[in-house]
């Protein structure tokens, strides 16, 4: 049982460590956790299927001891299959693949959840929501990318709460959301659903401790409003 399958309703959030300092990436996590982050999110690109290059397993495995908190690899390269065992083996907690960058989705989530990892899809922001529909039993979480994967700092995709809303009526699984995310849209996709928010650019840009926290106490705000009928 990992973070996604406990959630039950809560909402959680973490940075993205692509934005951070990464030649202090202990610190910068740490910094984060004592916002109230309750995962690390891990972007793994590859320069084919996204236009960047970053990290991979060997700084996952350096970082795993690090800290706590569970961490949770989103990969956006292609051939997702031949890195998978190497993030197992570094002990990540969830990891994430593009469908459209994988041809056996069956076997590639059997594959992570297998290696004791939870398992979820990255959607691009134009592939449809459906895409899930024939995975949702080998799935723990969805995660919704609300900017065009390869880079931080880009601006979120109001589109994507729509997204969300097509997506809570498909599955109870958890959503994840990733892109753009910061103290006001953070109140959009919580409202339209998301449950774990992640946020790079909007937390590092000043103290990741406060910043975290203004992120999720927008969330959770628009959570409580939501419910009690407040618009
Ligand atoms: C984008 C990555 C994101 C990115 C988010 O391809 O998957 O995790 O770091 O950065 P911000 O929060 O700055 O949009
Ligand atoms: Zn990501």
């Amino acid at each position: 049982m990992g973070l996604f399958s406990q959630l039950g309703g809560r909402l959680v959030g973490g940075p993205s460590i692509l934005a951070a300092n990464f030649a202090h990436l202990a610190d910068e996590v740490r910094k984060a956790e004592e916002g109230g982050a309750e995962l690390i999110h891990f972007d793994t690109m590859d320069n084919h299927f996204v236009p960047n290059l970053t990290i991979g397993p060997v700084v996952a495995a350096s970082l795993v001891p690090e800290t706590d908190l569970p961490v949770d690899a989103h990969l956006m390269v292609e051939n997702p299959d031949n890195l998978i065992p190497a993030f197992l083996d570094a002990g990540v907690a969830s990891i994430s693949v593009q469908p459209e960058a994988v041809t056996h989705l069956h076997r590639t989530l059997e594959m992570i959840r297998s290696g004791g990892a939870e398992a979820g899809v990255a959607l691009n922001p134009t592939t449809s929501p459906e895409i899930v529909e024939w995975a949702l039993p080998y799935l723990d979480f969805i995660l919704v990318m609300s900017v065009n994967p390869g880079f931080g700092g880009q601006s979120f995709i109001t589109e994507m709460a729509d997204k969300i809303r097509r997506l809570r009526e498909m599955t109870d699984l958890p959503i994840e959301v990733d892109g753009g995310i910061n103290e006001e849209t953070s109140s959009i996709v919580a409202e339209a659903g998301a449950r774990v928010l992640v946020a790079g650019s909007a937390v590092y840009k000043g103290e990741p401790d406060q910043e975290m926290r203004k992120i999720l106490e927008s969330g959770r705000r628009a959570i409580g409003q939501a419910s009690r009928g407040v618009s």
